[in-house]
């Protein structure tokens, strides 16, 4: 890991172990994303693009078309991208920073923007869309709550929804870094997503970390 990096998860760890221990553990989220002063060198995650596994898996189902939710949409790129491929897009986050952050960087954009907790999603939400996107949010979140912010998910697809999910996968491989992010195990996620028809089930890892084992994921409704 270079030295920056170093440096920007050793303010984020501190951040973390902080909220955790006044029991607000996604308290750190807005904190980080407050601090890096619209600097996305300061966010270890901030790809500036959007994920190259997202874009693989949507270009081989063009069946999957109409209202796609972001969940925990960082600073947009997802987002943006399925807008532009002709998706009606909502995306959230929890950090009105990250929110506010999104809006500036974007300003003519069509989607639709908003804080939010997936924890509490606003009613309307239930039922409501084709395609749901969860990049690197449920593994960011503590055990805890891991669950319950996992069941959320399907309800919010309709009767034709599918669900993406890309994370870090729990493996033999050791990643050498502390949590959070926590690696999730197939086990895990296929037991959170059981009322869901499984689509998809692939292992990568990026050329970059060869020691993180990582998912790319889908479920149906
Ligand atoms: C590791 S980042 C990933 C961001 C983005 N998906 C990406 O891949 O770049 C996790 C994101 O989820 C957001 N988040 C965490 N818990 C959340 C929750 N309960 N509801 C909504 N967003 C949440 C954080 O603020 C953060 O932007």
């Amino acid at each position: 890991m270079d030295e920056r990096l170093a440096e920007v998860r050793a303010r984020l760890l501190k951040l973390s172990e902080a909220a955790e221990a006044d029991g607000e553990p996604l308290r750190w989220f807005e904190e980080l994303y407050a601090g890096a002063a619209r600097n996305s060198e300061e966010i270890p995650w901030a790809r500036m693009e959007p994920h190259p596994k997202m874009v693989e898996w949507i270009a081989n189902q063009p069946d999957i078309q109409g209202r796609a939710l972001v969940v925990g949409c960082g600073l947009g790129d997802d987002a943006e991208w399925l807008a532009a491929a002709g998706f009606e897009v909502t995306a959230f986050d929890l950090s009105q920073s990250s929110i506010d952050w999104c809006c500036e960087r974007f300003p003519s954009s069509s989607v639709n923007y908003c804080v939010a907790d997936l924890l509490s999603p606003p009613a309307d939400w239930l039922e409501s869309f084709d395609l749901i996107v969860e990049i690197h949010i449920l593994q960011a979140i503590p055990e805890q709550i891991r669950d319950q912010a996992a069941n959320i998910l399907p309800t919010l697809l309709n009767s034709n929804g599918q669900l993406l999910c890309i994370g870090r996968l729990l493996s033999t491989l050791i990643p050498d870094e502390p949590a959070p992010p926590w690696p999730l195990s197939q086990v895990w996620l296929e037991g959170r997503f059981e009322k869901l028809n499984p689509v998809h089930f692939n292992r990568f890892v990026n050329e970059d970390t060869p020691t993180i084992d990582r998912y790319v994921a889908a479920w149906s409704r």
